[in-house]
């Protein structure tokens, strides 16, 4: 389902209903040679490693609606890790962590960690937890959630954990046995509690969730309604290590064609820059970042020969989809990194709009990827570039600061879902200007779009109209036009504070 890579680690998504019947016995597997040993209680089995079949794993511990998380070194499954996210009554989420294992030759190198982080859906969230019986478990669990597992907490919502159980087998019908001083459940689950005194010793603070008696596990929730230990700078830098596969998914997870004002005005734009540059026909276009190909089919429909590329393949599959229903324009569609594909051909004009440009919190990046689109134009040939205003950013911002300095700005500011419902990324009750970089920042969370759950910190670099005409005489376009402008309306110049001009506009011609 979707895929990232880390220190050798690939880690993969599937939903329960999309697992193949080799994919569940694989698991089982892993279960069967790494989960643990059942107890001195257990009668003849005492000793034994505790072993599921296909068929059990399935059943237990993949009630339907489970996602699964599978982390493999090379083919190799080395961990895996089952949720399950329910909305309860009141539209609150929780997410319960049905099954988490690493294989014994893989631990210690940060895998459950990283299973765990991934499954970590919204900040948010209502509850977040698992039963196990072991204490390093539960201290991941903390550690993700940055929030302590304490009974009290856990006894106030004890109804609304009560709803879940009823979709898991193991605890279906069990009680739940909460007071102040426990937090566990008899699953009946006979496990070797051997080794769980020398973990609890582990620890690092005093343990809260009382002790275990044969069968029993804890039950190991965090609420939403608990505050977060702090970011420290370490804990920020790690959340944004990830920040170009994050952009990638974030991408992914944009519904372009739907709901998002800002993209339903391709013909307007284009015809707008054919009167500007007046094209001789037949003029090729290259579009960098180009999405489903709105623009490109536009100017194909005028009669040029286009080019668009994109990094994501879904952008250019659905692309090609709009191009099968008017077969007979001249476009090809490239999948490629913009700031490095080699096309092997200078085009009549360049075009990279809506914040192609501007991706990168490393400058560096944003500029490279333009250098590429200018390599790719003629001498005399025309750039349409759109990059996003930051004087309107910076006028209507109520958040700002030094993030690296103060982590807890970020931490703190509040989540939305809006590049999955309305693209508008100029609402100010949800982004945080870095005042350092000019880099603003957003928490994005995604939701039912056939993924899993997630919240990602969105960073872009956004501009100034001096940036933007410095930036391109760099590249060696002398400029046309250099505007603030809104969605659509690229013949009305606006004042650079006004709500409407979310972009800036250039329209340049290549002199060198
Ligand atoms: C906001 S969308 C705009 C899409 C399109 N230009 C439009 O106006 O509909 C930005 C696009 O840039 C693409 N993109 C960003 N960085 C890229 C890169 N380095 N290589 C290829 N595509 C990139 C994204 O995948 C995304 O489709």
């Amino acid at each position: 389902l979707s895929v990232s890579h880390h220190n050798g680690i690939r880690v993969e998504w599937r939903n329960r209903e999309s697992m193949s019947d080799e994919e569940f016995k694989e698991c089982a597997n892993l279960f069967s040679e790494h989960y643990g040993i059942w107890g001195m209680f257990s009668g003849q089995l005492a000793g034994k490693r505790i072993r599921l079949s296909a068929a059990e794993l399935g059943r237990r511990l993949a009630p339907s609606g489970t996602s699964a998380l599978l982390a493999y070194a090379d083919r190799q499954l080395v961990g895996q890790a089952f949720s399950l996210q329910s909305i309860i009554p009141n539209q609150v989420r929780v997410t319960w962590v049905t099954q988490l294992v690493v294989h014994e030759d893989w631990r210690h190198r940060g895998i459950a960690t990283r299973l765990l982080n991934s499954i970590w859906a919204f900040s948010n969230d209502f509850a977040w937890g698992l039963v196990t019986a072991n204490p390093l478990t539960v201290r991941a669990s903390e550690k993700t959630t940055r929030r302590r597992c304490t009974p009290k907490v856990i006894r106030k919502h004890l109804k609304a954990l009560g709803r879940v159980c009823n979709d898991i087998e193991y605890v279906k019908g069990k009680e739940l046995c909460v007071d102040e001083e426990r937090s566990k459940v008899n699953t009946e689950f006979h496990i070797d509690h051997s080794p769980i005194e020398e973990l609890k010793r582990q620890y690092p603070r005093k343990w809260r969730l009382g002790s275990l008696e044969e069968g029993e596990e804890w039950l190991a929730f965090t609420f939403g309604e608990q505050r977060q230990a702090a970011w420290s700078r370490e804990d920020l830098e790690s959340a944004l290590q990830n920040s170009e596969s994050i952009l990638r998914e974030a991408y992914q997870r944009m519904n372009l064609d739907a709901c998002h004002g800002w993209a339903q005005h391709a013909p307007q734009e284009v015809e707008f820059v054919e009167n500007v540059v007046a094209l001789s026909m037949p003029a090729t276009v290259v579009d960098f970042g180009c999405g489903h190909g709105r623009h490109v089919l536009e100017f194909a429909k005028r009669g040029c020969e286009c080019h668009g590329v994109d990094f994501l393949r879904g952008a250019i599959e659905k692309a090609r989809e709009r191009l099968d229903t008017c077969s007979e324009l001249a476009v090809t569609f490239s999948s490629g990194d913009c700031r490095s594909i080699d096309l092997g051909q200078q085009f009549d004009l360049g075009l990279c709009v809506y914040d192609v440009v501007g991706s990168y919190a490393d400058d560096a990046e944003n500029r490279k990827l333009l250098q590429n689109v200018a390599k790719h134009v003629r001498e005399g040939g025309f750039l349409v570039l759109s990059v996003m205003n930051m004087e309107l950013t910076a006028a209507i911002a109520k958040q700002a600061g030094d993030v690296y300095d103060n982590p807890h700005l970020l931490q703190e500011l509040e989540p939305a879902d809006i590049m999955q419902k309305t693209g508008n990324v100029f609402d100010p009750n949800h982004f945080l200007i870095d005042s350092e970089s000019d880099i603003v920042y957003r928490k994005e969370q995604f939701s039912e779009d056939g993924l899993p759950s997630s919240e990602l910190i969105v960073r872009d670099r956004r501009y100034r109209r001096e940036d933007v005409l410095k930036m391109c005489a760099e590249i060696g376009f002398e400029p046309i036009l250099c505007r603030y402008v809104q969605a659509g309306r690229w013949e009305k110049e606006l004042h650079a504070t006004d709500v409407k001009a979310k972009e800036i506009l250039f329209i340049g011609r290549k002199t060198s």
